[in-house]
């Protein structure tokens, strides 16, 4: 897969001790991830357990401050992958985020929640036997975008092509190609199909470019 220079972030000087920065590729392929493809960028800042159930594809970009529990369950990433800042990610009953997928900022994604009928005792303190936690796999289609501020619950399928508005609770599967929002989501509209024609255009382009080497 090549790789996109949009992707980088410039230095600046002087050095600005509020930015982490991202470890990239090379080095997270150290770290123990499952997978990790090419031009892969991380905040330094991010909180991620669980490396071994993490499948990571190419051109991807995780911001600050996204918490990622995997200590249990899985998250695979596909290609072209945006996850931004403040997001939470639970992965017990396992996430998939297909190609061209995206959460933007303080998204929580859950596969995992708790019991809030009262019948069994709530929280990660209390041994198994006393809770009754609902673990359902999440998956995004391809080219979903979710808005700022949303929650996603175990078991929900968002459809290819489809978007979710800004503070937007999905508690049930979404169809192909919506635009969404609400408490719980609701759909508006047709959503435009035109990102499949820009995709396979920029698909294109990656195959003829040169591999480009990353910023030192
Ligand atoms: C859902 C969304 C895509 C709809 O955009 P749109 O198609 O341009 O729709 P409009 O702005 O015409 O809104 C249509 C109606 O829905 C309401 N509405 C729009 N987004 C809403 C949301 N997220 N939650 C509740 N109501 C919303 C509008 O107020 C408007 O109501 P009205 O008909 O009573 O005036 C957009 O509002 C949104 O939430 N985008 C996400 C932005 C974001 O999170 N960006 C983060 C950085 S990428």
């Amino acid at each position: 897969m090549k790789t996109h220079n949009q992707n980088k972030s410039n230095q600046s000087t002087p050095k600005n001790p509020f930015d982490q920065g991202y470890y990239e590729s090379a080095e997270l392929r150290t770290f123990g991830f499952k997978n990790v493809g090419d031009n892969v960028m991380i905040a330094k800042n991010s909180s991620i357990i669980g490396l071994s159930n993490i499948s990571l594809g190419s051109n991807i970009r995780i911001d600050g401050n996204v918490v990622i529990a995997a200590y249990s369950g899985s998250l695979a990433l596909g290609n072209y992958i945006h996850i931004g800042g403040g997001c939470y990610l639970g992965c017990a009953g396992g996430i998939t985020l297909s190609d061209f997928s995206g959460l933007s900022q303080g998204i929580c994604v859950y596969s995992g929640t708790d019991d809030y009928s009262g019948k069994s005792l709530t929280n990660p303190t209390v041994p198994r036997k006393y809770s009754n936690v609902k673990i359902a796999p999440v998956f995004l289609g391809k080219h979903v975008i979710v808005g700022s501020g949303s929650v996603i619950l175990p078991g929900v399928t968002i459809g290819d092509g489809s978007s979710v508005g800004a503070l937007s609770l999905v508690t049930k599967s979404l169809d192909e190609w919506g635009v969404y929002f609400g408490t719980p989501a609701k759909r508006l509209k047709a959503r435009s199909k035109n990102v499949l024609r820009l995709a396979e255009e920029l698909m294109l382009e990656a195959s003829s470019e040169p591999t480009q080497q990353p910023l030192k």
